[in-house]
């Protein structure tokens, strides 16, 4: 509070983007609608090519979420797939490809499911389908646009800048590019038309800090691997 005005959120940036991480357990409680807004309405000042936002975001709650879960479940457990873009990790550079592998098997530790454990694992992988258990979930969609690389970067934009308002806000996000691997599915229940293209999904909520998910914390590289100064 200042002088008696709410701030909306009230973290210093350096606090936000250090607590921010993908959250893998939520508590079913759902986001006030102010708040919801108040995450929308910041993401909306996302930059983008020529302030085109391209993004259209669809989002999911209460019975229309729990439906679209079974429907994507149902969609999984019939070999459906009907993703709008590729993506295998192994079309990566050995360096990136590497921390792939490495990023999956220190979850899974974290998690306490052994690496010979292959029906945990994929339990643990389908939850992502019920969205770890959050209660709302937002589909970034976006037109296709020639070879969709600028569009995507939007979206990206986006994507982060919304996943930094929930931190900001007391909440958590994770995005899930395995929900875009069901795009025919999620466009069928939501009616969604079939020419926006899905690149990811976020779900998200209130953390639930007390889960072995909610603790494990990935490293990052230091910056000499990725940042080279000139001049
Ligand atoms: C675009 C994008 C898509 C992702 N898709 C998934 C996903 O489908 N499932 C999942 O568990 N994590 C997914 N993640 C989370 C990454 O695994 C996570 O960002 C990475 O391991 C770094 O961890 P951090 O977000 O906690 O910093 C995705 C992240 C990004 C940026």
């Amino acid at each position: 509070m200042t002088g008696g005005i709410k701030v909306p959120n009230s973290k210093s940036f350096d606090v936000v983007v250090r607590e921010r991480r993908s959250v893998r357990r939520f508590l079913s409680r759902p986001v006030p609608d102010g708040l919801l807004r108040t995450v929308v309405e910041q993401a909306q000042l996302a930059p983008s090519n020529c302030n085109t936002q391209p993004w259209q975001v669809h989002i999911a709650s209460g019975a229309v979420r729990d439906r679209l879960s079974q429907a994507l479940l149902a969609a999984d457990e019939a070999g459906e797939n009907s993703r709008d873009f590729s993506f295998s990790t192994a079309d990566y550079p050995a360096v990136p490809h590497q921390r792939a592998k490495d990023q999956g098997a220190e979850y899974y530790k974290a998690i306490g499911v052994a690496r010979e454990a292959t029906e945990d694992r994929l339990i643990a992988t389908k939850r992502n389908l019920d969205f770890f258990g959050a209660p709302h979930v937002a589909f970034l969609f976006m037109p296709s646009v020639g070879d969709n690389v600028r569009v995507a970067g939007d979206i990206g934009m986006y994507g982060q800048t919304f996943l930094l308002s929930l931190v900001a806000n007391g909440l958590g996000g994770i995005p899930q590019t395995m929900l875009g691997f069901y795009a025919d599915t999620i466009r069928s229940v939501l009616g969604v038309d079939e020419s926006l293209k899905l690149l990811f999904g976020i779900s998200f909520g209130f953390v639930d800090e007390s889960a072995a998910e909610s603790r494990y914390r990935i490293g990052k590289e230091p910056i000499e691997n990725s940042v080279t100064f000139h001049g």
